[in-house]
């Protein structure tokens, strides 16, 4: 058995946990590397030098927070890293309404912007792999009454979007499953 060596054991879980979502160019000249963060590790630093280090130690200048916790939200406060907010998909049906989504934002995103730079809202996480109708069906009326409730509140700086992953592209595998409506109008 080799001894692994224990230089900078802490770090570890952070990087494996920091997985690369996304390379897009958000202007001619720069080159954006996000990455996912959430707190689905073990052993993870303190969330301020978490931010720190990503600042000041890596290349990554974009951050996208899967979890709801207020004190991952506030932890990239007054840094230039872009944040994109979830919207967790149970909060999803909800918000097609635009009090909720008025007040949705007013709980989420008005007591950390502008201190972080958020950047973008991400309604749900991959709704559309989730085959849940109820979560489809609201998936656009939810988006677009939040980008109503931002507006309401004289944000004009975070846009809204939807991540979605690979598998929708492979809805036709098996032929099976053609035979049922996946989008019943
Ligand atoms: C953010 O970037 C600007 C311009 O590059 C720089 O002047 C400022 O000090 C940076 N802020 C922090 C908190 O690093
Ligand atoms: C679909 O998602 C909603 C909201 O999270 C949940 O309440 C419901 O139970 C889900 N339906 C199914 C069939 O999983
Ligand atoms: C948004 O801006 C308008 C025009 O400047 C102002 O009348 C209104 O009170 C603002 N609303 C909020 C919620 O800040």
């Amino acid at each position: 058995m080799t001894k692994l060596p224990n230089s900078q054991p802490k770090l570890l879980p952070i990087l494996i946990f920091l997985s690369l979502f996304s390379l897009h160019h958000s202007s001619a000249t720069t080159l954006s590397i996000g990455v996912n963060f959430g707190t689905a590790a073990n052993n993870l630093l303190p969330l301020s030098k978490v931010a720190h280090f990503v600042e000041t130690q890596t290349i990554i200048d974009c951050i996208k927070i899967l979890d709801a916790n207020p004190d991952i939200r506030k932890a990239f406060a007054n840094t230039n890293i872009s944040v994109t907010f979830t919207v967790v998909n149970s909060d999803v049906p909800a918000i097609v309404e635009l009090p909720a989504a008025k007040s949705w934002v007013a709980n989420n995103i008005l007591p950390f912007h502008p201190q972080t730079k958020i950047d973008l809202i991400a309604v749900g996480h991959e709704i559309l792999a989730t085959e849940n109708d109820t979560l489809i069906d609201h998936l656009l009326p939810a988006m677009k009454a939040l980008k109503s409730a931002l507006d309401s509140a004289n944000v004009t700086d975070i846009h809204v979007s939807t991540p979605h992953s690979l598998g929708i592209l492979a809805k036709s595998e098996p032929p099976s499953s053609t035979g049922k409506p996946s989008h019943p109008s």
